[in-house]
């Protein structure tokens, strides 16, 4: 069991690059093919001789490109090679990745998101630049242009002082036919070299075939490789010593960072996702979301959160803070049951669609009939270019890349942080005030840091889970806006241990349900609202009183007298603290299901996407 956080491994895009005394081609295309668990919705690759660049990219899985190029007549020694998760520009064949000069002589592929972009463009094209794409990426290889006087790596150092944001790039000349140069902030890159030549990747599995001894490149690092070797500098370009790190592990698992499953893994990307997310929308305590610009709320008589599964939970959340901040009552409806439940759509409507996959079918159908009557439809995706965001008005995108595992993790929790920010935002538009309103944008902003904390925990849970070893079924109770985290723990649990899980509100268990408490019942408590936390824990001493297991969740200042497992979540702001949770019960429900021996990855009968109704 890993409980290990690994920071780095982010994942948003899949890089490769080689040069050596073998043909190039393969070697990138089977490293993509490895790293295609990253991102893939667009891919490409760039061949360099001293002639010339070759560069083939199109929209599509790898797949379609090896298809599309007579593989074994290509003899180039040199090249990089991307498979892209888009985060700016719809995936389409122009803003697909490598990115070429205008002269055809510098080719690049990106890993990140390049906040400051829309400035450096308009620099560029003052100074005669044209750009191609409407990818942030792009503007890396102009400027390199424009340092570039023969020195490489010279131009590399100017231009990575230009770029504010995330980045791992890869670049080849035309001049240095033989020479790959990557440079790497906050997005991840590896290098290796064997007798054959010289390896870079976004992430293990694309060299570990031809090494196991790779350097992990840092922040603020940058390298230069030649079918001799590998030579690693820092930003001002000083030699630095190449730290080789032996990698132990297979394929398979590095595929997964190391982790046991996807799903371990994309648990663990959560502080970086949700940093991700939040990157560039909170400036100086101010929230910048100019796609709600066109909302005008003043017009708005309803709202309705629509979704399935997960994502309705999200909408859950949502929807009581609509009914904080906005003094509105609204709607939250499962997708499956919107189009059927005569909920009253008109152009004094906000629906809100929240969907990871962008893809669901239930929810696109209740999109478009909102469409057709006129409402305002905003979609909340972790998919650039899905449907769902084809068929809105406005679209506010998760930054949680690839989520491979069916159950649903990094992209609930950014869900949560994102609409956080989505109804924030609708309210000071309309000039109320939010109670605690800057401690809630502190605390969000913390939030990579206490969710990391949370992970911290996984041994115990891991302990915990084991209460349901002999168990099948297991009870979730919350009150307010706990409750989300209760329905979302217990469909988490259901859906990769197959333990039955029934989520209540705390409040209703004496009306029927403590009926099904007896000795040795798993019971998930959670009291984190102040406001209600002594109402809730007297409820679940009556399921203690009647021989229940009891994991109760609440806070550092709640009295919890009795109770054996307890489990403190950081000083939030309680709005907030449905996310801590969430991480919490992840990990139960993993540990739950690693116990009992089920796919976690792909459990029974699910599917990643919903696209029949
Ligand atoms: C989540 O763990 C589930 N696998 C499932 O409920 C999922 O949330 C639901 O199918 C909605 O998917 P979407 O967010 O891609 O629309």
């Amino acid at each position: 069991m890993i409980y290990a956080q690994k920071e780095d491994f982010f994942i948003m895009c899949g890089i490769t690059g080689f040069t050596g005394k073998v043909p190039a081609l393969p070697i990138l295309l089977k490293g993509l093919e490895s790293l295609e668990y990253r991102g893939y919705d667009s891919a490409g690759v760039t061949l360099v001789t001293e002639d010339a660049l070759f560069t083939q990219k199109r929209k599509g899985r790898l797949a379609d490109l090896e298809s599309s190029m007579d593989v074994p007549s290509f003899m180039q020694t040199t090249g990089i090679g991307h498979t892209r998760w888009a985060t700016h520009g719809v995936p389409s064949q122009l803003n697909s990745h490598p990115h070429t000069n205008e002269k055809e002589t510098i080719s690049i592929v990106h890993n990140g998101i390049i906040e400051n972009y829309q400035s450096i463009k308009e620099k560029l094209i003052a100074l005669g630049y044209v750009f191609q794409s409407d990818t942030d990426s792009e503007v890396i290889v102009h400027l390199l242009d424009h340092y570039y006087q023969g020195d490489m790596m010279e131009a590399i150092q100017k231009t990575v002082q230009q770029l504010n944001g995330s980045y791992a790039i890869c670049v080849v000349t035309t001049d240095h036919p033989d020479e790959v140069y990557v440079a790497k902030d906050s997005s991840p890159m590896v290098i290796g070299h064997s007798e054959n030549g010289s390896y870079c990747a976004s992430d293990i599995p694309a060299i570990l075939e031809y090494t196991k001894d790779v350097v992990i490149l840092e922040d603020g690092q940058m390298a230069k490789l030649t079918p001799n070797g590998v030579a690693v500098f820092d930003f001002a370009g000083n030699a630095l010593e190449t730290k080789v790190t032996h990698i132990p592990y297979d394929m398979n698992a590095a595929q997964k960072g190391g982790y046991t499953t996807f799903m371990e893994k994309e648990i663990y990307e959560q502080p970086v996702a949700i940093k991700e997310t939040m990157r560039g929308i909170i400036d100086h305590g101010q929230i910048h979301l100019p796609q709600l610009d066109a909302v005008d709320m003043q017009k708005i008589q309803y709202v309705h959160f629509v979704a399935c599964g997960t994502a309705y939970h999200a909408c859950l959340y949502a929807q009581a803070l609509v009914q904080k901040w906005l003094g509105r009552i609204v709607t939250c409806v499962a997708a499956s049951e919107f189009r059927y439940g005569n909920y009253p759509v008109n152009e004094n409507t906000l629906c809100v669609f929240v969907t990871q996959s962008g893809e669901t079918a239930d929810t696109l159908a209740a999109l478009k009939m909102s469409k057709e009557k006129g409402a305002q439809c905003i979609a909340v995706t972790n998919v650039l270019g899905s449907s769902i965001s084809r068929y809105a008005d406005q679209t506010l995108y998760t930054s949680a890349g690839p989520e491979i595992a069916v159950a649903s993790t990094k992209a609930f929790t950014t869900q949560l942080v994102l609409l956080t920010l989505m109804v924030f935002d609708l309210a000071k538009k309309e000039g109320r005030e939010i109670a605690d309103g800057d401690a809630i944008l502190k605390d969000l902003q913390r939030m990579p840091e206490i969710v990391k904390e949370m992970l911290e925990k996984a041994p115990l849970m891991d302990q915990y889970a084991h209460f349901l070893d002999n168990q099948y079924d297991a009870y979730f109770i919350g009150r307010q806006m706990d409750y989300v985290g209760v329905v979302e723990g217990a469909l988490k649990l259901k859906e990769i241990s197959y333990v039955h899980a029934d989520a209540y509100l705390a409040g209703e268990l004496k009306h029927g349900s403590i009926a099904l408490i007896e000795k040795d019942t798993v019971v998930v408590a959670l009291a984190t609202e102040p406001s209600v936390a002594a109402k809730t824990i007297s409820n679940i001493e009556e399921t203690v009183a009647r021989g229940a297991n009891v994991i109760l969740i609440t806070t550092q200042q709640q009295d919890a007298p009795g109770f054996k497992n307890v489990i403190r979540i950081p000083d939030i702001h309680p709005v907030l603290a449905t996310i801590p949770v969430t991480v919490l019960l992840q990990l139960f429900a993993y540990y739950a299901a690693v116990h009992k021996g089920r796919d976690v990855d792909k459990p029974r009968n699910l599917a990643k996407s919903v696209t029949v109704e």
